[in-house]
């Protein structure tokens, strides 16, 4: 609204700076495509953010989006999928839709948006994707592979064995799309990709079998490096370096290229002791295609959980570095996948507000970082995304709920975000409003409810309802003993939360999941008194894809003095993908103790995903009645 309100504001001299030089947010255009009104408004975002840097994934097996005059094929039919795999849930397989699917830039509109960015101290870093991720490039120019083939544009999500085969006519393919590359993008740094790249068809091709001995290059690691050092050297007589993902740290890294580290920290922690720069993109802390919530509302998502405060809590400065070895940590860069992000209404859900927590890690002083003063601010800077309309999750003022299961009782124990506010309860199923229970101190949840809750600030909802369903079993509460550990990433903080009371969702990183890698479930419950009992159940998941098989085998045995045990179940599972459950129902037992082993499926079995490493056995709730 336009009024003649005159404004007076004092003076004042700001000194600020950012911590770190990289301050970037990346954004796949393959798997899903993005008009360039929306590139602009995910730059106007950034630089709203003071974040400098937009990472631009413009190639993959699922399409090629950057026009290249040389090669039109390379967008005529690398643009371009037959379809796509669609999926609702973690359990249930996709179904291809059919629908063709595809687009791509052209060299003006990418003028367009370089000098857009440009005039928001925005530099772009393109991402041409070798010797992997290449699928619909080798559907457009299968020449380039390393086998005689016909090949589609990937029309399904993960990593595909057909990469870019290193013949001289390959290099000459590569480095004619480089040239027009750099031509478009004036960054320094050109994004070459690197990642997840299957050695299958290097193993398998006579070609590649014959250079790696002209080269003395002892595996199929120090040919990938021979790959990248060969594209390095070609940018570097055009005055540009590369960037890479931290697989071409495997079989030696280029002479100068900078790494981003995704398979969490460790990669650029090498890559700073080795000297070289590294950009912090941990999957832990920078994935924004993670979950940002555990509400069972979310719209589906790869998987992971990353909720704002976790961005948030990241520390791009590893520990373990020394002074010297820190200051080769650029920075940091929240990375946006999109498999499952079709729509820009969703991508924006999934940046925001993580995108804020993130810029404010890498500009403030590490000492001045405070989530609690963080929160409150960002209640206010959700008005200015309103009036920018941006899809942004509330989810950051959500009440979070702290389960303990300790002596014998569950109790949960809720958190307001946000200072000077109140949370309101509920347990039997209603709705939360300012007329429900006031939360003033740990809740003892000794039946089986939902509990509901709500921070309020000056009167309204601050987030969304937050809700738990507790089931209380006969052995909830129990105290529980592992024999062997979980992962500790797999692993939600106590042995009792085996028998807590909450059962893990589909999504094995919601923090309800014990995950165990090449390792047996062996647990003990103790239920602290003699109880009857006739039944006993397990959760178990299996997905395949992420290398979690179901157990060879369940046991369940009772005793009651915890020394002589009666076993009262045994059986071979389901193998199948999906969240799956071993009950067993008995004659009644008047037992204290109860004995719980899953044998994990151990190294996985050729032709399998994971061939060849230990089986993850993942694991929750038992559940005793
Ligand atoms: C990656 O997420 N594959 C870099």
């Amino acid at each position: 609204k336009i009024t003649n309100k005159v404004w007076t504001i004092p003076c004042v001299k700001i000194e600020d700076y950012p911590r770190f030089a990289y301050r970037g947010m990346h954004l796949d255009c393959s798997r899903h495509l993005f008009n360039i009104d929306f590139v602009k408004r995910y730059i106007d975002l950034l630089a709203m953010n003071k974040m400098n840097t937009f990472h631009w994934h413009l190639t993959d097996d699922q399409g090629w989006r950057i026009e290249i005059k040389k090669y039109p094929k390379l967008t005529q039919v690398g643009g371009f999928r037959n379809g796509t795999t669609q999926y609702t849930s973690h359990d249930k397989p996709g179904v291809f839709d059919n629908i063709s699917y595809g687009g791509f830039y052209t060299q003006v509109q990418i003028k367009e948006i370089v000098k857009y960015a440009q005039e928001r101290y925005v530099t772009i870093i393109p991402e041409i994707e070798m010797p992997g991720h290449c699928k619909a490039a080798l559907a457009a120019y299968p020449e380039y592979a390393c086998k005689d083939t016909i090949l589609e544009v990937a029309t399904d999500w993960g990593v595909y064995h057909d990469i870019f085969c290193p013949t001289e006519k390959t290099f000459t393919f590569l480095q004619d799309i480089l040239n027009e590359v750099t031509l478009l993008f004036p960054s320094k740094y050109i994004h070459i990709g690197g990642d997840e790249v299957p050695k299958r068809r290097w193993k398998e091709s006579q070609y590649c079998q014959d250079l790696m001995k002209r080269e003395k290059l002892k595996d199929e690691h120090e040919l990938q490096s021979y790959f990248i050092k060969r594209i390095e050297k070609y940018l570097n007589t055009k005055q540009r370096e590369i960037i890479g993902w931290d697989e071409i740290l495997e079989g030696g890294i280029s002479p100068k290229a900078t790494i981003m580290s995704w398979r969490g920290i460790d990669g650029a922690v090498e890559t700073a002791r080795q000297n070289h720069d590294a950009i912090m993109t941990p999957g832990n802390f920078c994935y924004f295609d993670h979950y940002q919530s555990l509400s069972l509302n979310e719209p589906y998502a790869i998987g992971g959980f990353t909720s704002v405060e976790k961005v948030y809590s990241f520390e791009p400065i590893p520990e373990v570095l020394n002074e010297a070895q820190a200051k080769h940590i650029l920075g940091a860069q929240g990375n946006v996948w999109t498999e499952y992000m079709s729509n820009t209404n969703y991508v924006e859900y999934m940046i925001m507000p993580r995108e804020c927590a993130l810029a404010e890690v890498l500009w403030t002083p590490k000492e001045k970082r405070n989530y609690a003063n963080f929160t409150d601010r960002m209640l206010h800077n959700f008005k200015r995304l309103d009036l920018l309309k941006v899809n942004y999750a509330r989810h950051m003022m959500d009440v979070s709920c702290m389960v303990s299961s300790t002596g014998y009782q569950i109790k949960a124990a809720l958190k307001s975000p946000l200072s000077e506010s109140t949370i309101f309860y509920s347990l039997d199923g209603s709705t939360v409003t300012a007329n429900s229970i006031k939360y003033t101190g740990p809740i003892v949840i000794d039946k089986t409810a939902t509990l509901k809750a709500v921070c309020f600030k000056n009167g309204n909802k601050a987030g969304t309802e937050f809700f738990q369903k507790f089931n209380i079993h006969k052995g909830a509460g129990a105290e529980v003993k592992l024999l062997n550990p979980a992962a500790s990433i797999y692993y939600p903080g106590s042995d009792n939360y085996l028998a807590n009371g909450i059962e893990g969702s589909s999504n094995y990183g919601d923090g309800q999941w014990f995950g165990f890698t090449g390792l047996n479930l062996d647990a003990t419950l103790d239920l602290g008194s003699a109880k009857e009992i006739s039944k006993i159940k397990i959760n178990y998941m299996v997905k395949s894809n992420s290398w979690i098989y179901a157990p060879i085998k369940i046991t369940y045995s009772v005793s009651t003095d915890g020394v002589n045990y009666k076993q009262v179940y045994s059986s071979t599972v389901d193998q199948a993908d999906g969240l799956k459950s071993a009950p067993a129902s008995f004659n009644s037992e008047t037992v204290r103790y109860i004995k719980v082993v899953a044998e994990n499926a151990g190294t996985i079995a050729e032709g399998k995903p994971g061939a060849g490493n230990p089986a993850w056995l993942f694991v929750d709730e038992v559940v005793i009645e």
